[in-house]
């Protein structure tokens, strides 16, 4: 079974380099999937790699390869299994108007997130081929969302499948028949949702097969973000193992930055006293190129855990 790792944090603190960094290392002795989720992608781009039309999957080495999660696509694909589902359980004339709904839901927000939470699940509950699965995600809001999905989906389909019951039992009553839920097709799809993601759900709660990293910078505003990112993934039940201190000044001779390096350091004794039970890894800032520093950030990160 592949290990997860889900790399998150604010806008522009790092996580694409963080993420990327992991993916590299793991990747020379292992077989690595590295995974954007932002609509924004930039994981190609920190390799190197050209756009191909109509691609969002690529190799980068035999170890290492890459998917750009298209949410539109990906959109269409639910919609269009969803529509497939209705077509074999209703009447042409409710069709018809079900159609017309799901239409205008595949273009809804909330139909995009949904349609990335189904690849993310598929990849990480039938993926056989990856020993490393690294999730490059988008900024902290989007990826709260993400990761908190099952648990209200799972309240949702629970509701479902009670009125759904209490229906089929009304309808057995009134027809005088046994109850035989087990043949009512809508049941069946409500009952094998809710299963399948009472599964992504365990294995998101899982320490031993998922890793939580947050990246951040040393200032206020990256700083009370994770504060609140990790107070509700622990409501949630999920841990935050690792938190990466990203892009840390070194110490100068000239006073401005020395100045802003003064506060950067007051930021991280915040950091070390508020996050003291978490796995805290300072990175320091690099000068160099992006592929160049993806390996040395690997190594610290990997080092440190
Ligand atoms: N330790 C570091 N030293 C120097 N530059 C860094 C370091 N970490 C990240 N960067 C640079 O900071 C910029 C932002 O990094 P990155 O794209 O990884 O952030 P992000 O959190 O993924 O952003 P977004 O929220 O937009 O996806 C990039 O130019 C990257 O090269
Ligand atoms: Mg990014």
């Amino acid at each position: 079974m592949s290990k997860i790792i889900f790399v998150g944090g604010k806008g522009g603190v790092g996580k694409t380099t963080c993420a990327s960094s992991l993916a590299w290392k793991y990747s020379k002795k292992h077989k690595v999937l590295l995974v954007s989720t932002d609509p924004a992608h930039s994981t190609r781009d920190l390799f190197d790699i050209p756009p191909k039309r109509n691609e969002d999957f690529y190799t980068y080495s035999q170890n290492l390869h890459i998917l750009e999660i298209d949410g539109e696509k990906e959109s269409d694909i639910y919609i269009s299994r969803i529509k497939k589902q209705c077509c074999e359980m209703l009447s042409p004339v409710i069709l018809c108007e079900v159609e017309k709904q799901l239409d205008t839901a595949s273009i809804s927000p909330g139909a995009y997130e949904s349609a990335i939470f189904e690849k993310m699940s598929q990849l990480i509950l039938k993926n056989k081929e990856y020993d490393y699965i690294v999730f490059d995600t988008a900024p902290t809001g989007h990826t709260l969302r993400l990761i908190t999905f099952p648990t209200s989906m799972n309240t949702w389909m629970e509701s479902l499948i009670k009125k759904r019951k209490k229906i089929l039992m009304l309808k057995n009553m009134k027809f005088n028949k046994k109850n035989k839920f087990s043949n009512d097709r809508v049941l069946n799809i409500l009952e094998s949702r809710h299963s399948w993601i009472s599964d992504i759900s365990k294995v998101l709660m899982d320490p031993s097969r998922v890793s939580f990293n947050f990246v951040m910078n040393a200032e206020k505003l990256s700083f009370l973000e994770t504060k609140r990112a990790v107070k509700t993934l622990d409501e949630y039940g999920i841990n935050i193992d690792k938190i990466i201190i990203n892009r840390l000044l070194p110490n100068s001779s000239d006073p401005f930055w020395q100045g802003r390096k003064d506060k950067e350091s007051m930021f991280v004794d915040m950091i070390f006293q508020d996050f003291k039970e978490k796995n805290l890894i300072p990175i320091p800032y690099f000068l160099e190129e992006n592929t160049k520093i993806l390996e040395t950030i690997g190594n610290l990160i990997k080092k440190a855990t």
